[in-house]
């Protein structure tokens, strides 16, 4: 795990930004696994700004809630054409987030798992971390060899997103569709992004702790090329 730790959130933003653009330059076929949260989306507006071209790209995204079709404007496919595919050239047909309204969600997450396999796997997992710990949204006690599949959110983690519905827990969907922490570990490379003082309790878990199923994000400890960027309030703990 390499850690990263820059003065301020728009120069860890910027980082992040320079590094996923380099590689989209580098690979333009490249798979590229994306996630949501307050914290992308400067990561996105500086992808956009970059005028990297995402023609050749595919797109998977970390979670869905489930009951949120992609036309609530709280689901992470609205987020996702709002933030970034709206903006850049990319295909819409080559971007992918799990199927929150899915009748049969086991079916809608081995789906997910086969479409990502037959891409070729993800070359470079985007990833944020919640509060609680989580990669994705594996909360506390997932598997580290889970996979994609239904899980029911943490009332910390129904209390962080509470911002995005109009700050009220109550609104925020109890359950989302998942890539597995096993999933996220596959990706051949991770690029963590985490800023400000409410992250620095729980990277300075995820980055120095044990692995533990009780912080997923840990689990990143186990993967060979994993990059930690930090600003220098969530860095503070370290
Ligand atoms: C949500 C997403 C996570 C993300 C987290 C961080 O819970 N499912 O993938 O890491 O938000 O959110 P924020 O950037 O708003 O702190």
């Amino acid at each position: 795990m390499e850690v990263i730790v820059r003065p301020t959130r728009e120069s860890a933003v910027a980082l992040v930004a320079r590094l996923i653009a380099d590689r989209l330059r580098a690979r333009p076929e490249l798979v590229l696994g994306l996630a949501t949260g307050r914290t992308m989306e400067q990561v996105y507006q500086a992808l956009i700004a970059s005028g990297v071209s995402f023609a050749r790209a595919t797109t998977f995204n970390l979670d869905e809630y489930i009951g949120l079709g992609p036309e609530s404007p709280h689901s992470y496919a609205y987020y996702m054409r709002a933030r970034l595919f709206d903006h850049v050239d990319i295909d819409p047909a080559n971007t992918h987030l799990p199927d929150g309204t899915a009748s049969d969600l086991k079916q809608a997450a081995a789906d997910y798992e086969r479409l990502i396999r037959e891409a070729g796997g993800i070359d470079l997992q985007l990833l944020g971390i919640g509060e609680s710990g989580h990669i994705g949204f594996n909360e506390p006690l997932s598997a580290i060899s889970s996979r994609t599949r239904d899980k029911t959110l943490t009332p910390t983690t129904r209390r962080q997103n509470a911002a995005m519905f109009g700050g009220d827990p109550e609104r925020v969907p109890t359950r989302a569709l998942t890539m597995g922490v096993g999933t996220i570990l596959e990706a051949r490379e991770l690029l963590l992004l985490a800023c400000g003082s409410a992250k620095a309790e729980v990277v300075a878990r995820a980055v120095e702790g044990p692995i533990t199923a009780s912080v997923t994000a840990s689990a990143l400890q186990l993967h060979a090329n994993c990059k930690v960027v930090l600003d220098e309030e969530a860095a503070a703990l370290l």
